[in-house]
């Protein structure tokens, strides 16, 4: 028997797609290095497992938001070059020099504290500076650009710091043709350029995030810094399918029907008996809710496999569980009901989930709970488990 039959959920992660995806996301780019985006858990597929298959597909760095994050892929024994950017005064700069970390530097108040924390390990930090090239969201303003250049090559030549790289992050990079690409690319030259003639000699330039790296091949200077098309999402319908970019979903959400019964016409069903049977039917528990991640905003709407037909939400989403009318279908109790996937079993996709959620892809897939054990798999059919 199948060692993942008795989960009540589990969302099995294909590594062998996401290591595939990763080539093709380095074809894409081939004149750049490849950053992994593994923030969040790798965007709740795992981070110590998908940053792992990731630097065998070739990525080179591994890219987290909070430090806490970096640490703990190298106290999971990572190699590879590893940054963060979200930092907060008073965060762990020293621990993160001691530990090979890239650290973002977006303002002088964290120029001051890496410093500080340099002086104390009695080694360099390596530091890349941030850019608000339109953002405006974390990074330095142009205005304020000269000063924290400044400051951080006063750091350099005293041996305090490295500057290993300028960098930013696009806003509108998922909608081709927006004025915002442009003008953040020239606002980056500019503060790249300014930056180099007074000294920086950076190993990395970036600025290119999963869209960029697939519609915007001007973006992609040094690095590219991939997360949501890694794991086999378009970050956005509009741009095309995971298919169009020969990407694969990595991960396939599958619950285990809880109960199936029959129940007669008129039946209310769930919270609020936001839907009733229209005549007598047969219903299927599927025993995931908001507690897992299922957006209660999907109620009556989100999109379920089970017994091998596309079922819909019947009434409200709850903590730990939903129902779906299975129109007078006998199904198995412990059959999969499947979420999401690649749908290569007529499943729906996490794009579809997020349309009936009305958010994104990205939040669909991050907001899976830890309740649910990840089971991973290497793309065999029969889905030989690489360990949980
Ligand atoms: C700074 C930064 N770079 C890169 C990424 C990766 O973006 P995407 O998942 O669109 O590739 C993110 C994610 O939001 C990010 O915050």
């Amino acid at each position: 028997m199948n060692e993942t039959a008795s989960l009540r959920a589990r969302a099995e992660i294909d590594l062998a797609a996401l290591r595939a995806n990763v080539r093709v996301l380095r074809a894409r780019a081939s004149g750049a290095q490849l950053m992994a985006v593994v923030k969040s858990d790798a965007y709740g597929h795992g981070a110590v497992p998908c940053a792992r298959a990731a630097l065998e597909a070739g990525a080179t760095w591994l890219g987290t938001a909070t430090p806490q994050e970096s640490l703990a892929l190298r106290a999971a024994g990572l190699g590879g070059r590893v940054m963060c950017w979200l930092w907060t005064p008073g965060g762990p700069w020293r621990e993160a020099i001691e530990a090979d970390v890239d650290v973002s530097v977006s303002g002088m108040w964290a120029l001051r504290e890496v410093t500080a924390a340099a002086t104390e390990a009695g080694r360099p930090a390596r530091i890349q500076l941030k850019a608000d090239t339109g953002l405006g969201r974390n990074g330095c303003q142009p205005a304020d650009w000269p000063e924290l250049v400044a400051a951080a090559r006063t750091a350099e030549r005293a041996g305090t710091v490295r500057i290993t790289g300028l960098w930013s992050h696009f806003a509108c990079a998922d909608e081709p043709g927006h004025p915002s690409i442009a003008a953040q690319l020239t606002v980056f030259r500019d503060m790249v350029a300014y930056a180099e003639k007074a000294g920086v000699e950076p190993e990395v330039r970036h600025i290119a995030n999963s869209p960029a790296t697939l519609t915007i091949p001007e973006s992609h200077f040094d690095l590219v810094r991939t997360g949501i098309a890694m794991y086999g999402i378009s970050p956005s319908p509009e741009l095309g399918t995971p298919a169009d970019f020969g990407l694969r979903p990595v991960m396939t959400l599958v619950a285990s029907v809880a109960l199936v019964k029959q129940v007669p016409a008129g039946h209310g069903i769930s919270y609020g008996h936001h839907y009733t049977t229209s005549g007598e039917t047969t219903l299927g528990l599927v025993p995931v809710g908001y507690a897992d991640g299922i957006p209660r905003h999907a109620s009556g709407r989100g999109p379920v496999l089970v017994g091998g037909v596309r079922r819909t939400v019947a009434g409200r989403v709850a903590m730990d569980q939903f129902v779906v009318d299975l129109d007078g279908d006998v199904v198995a109790e412990g059959s999969d009901a499947v979420l999401f996937g690649p749908g290569d079993r007529g499943e729906p996709s996490a794009q579809d989930w997020a349309r009936a959620a009305d958010t994104i892809a990205y939040e669909i897939v991050t907001r899976i709970g830890g309740r649910v054990p990840r089971v991973y798999r290497d793309g065999t059919a029969d889905g030989k488990s690489a360990g949980s």
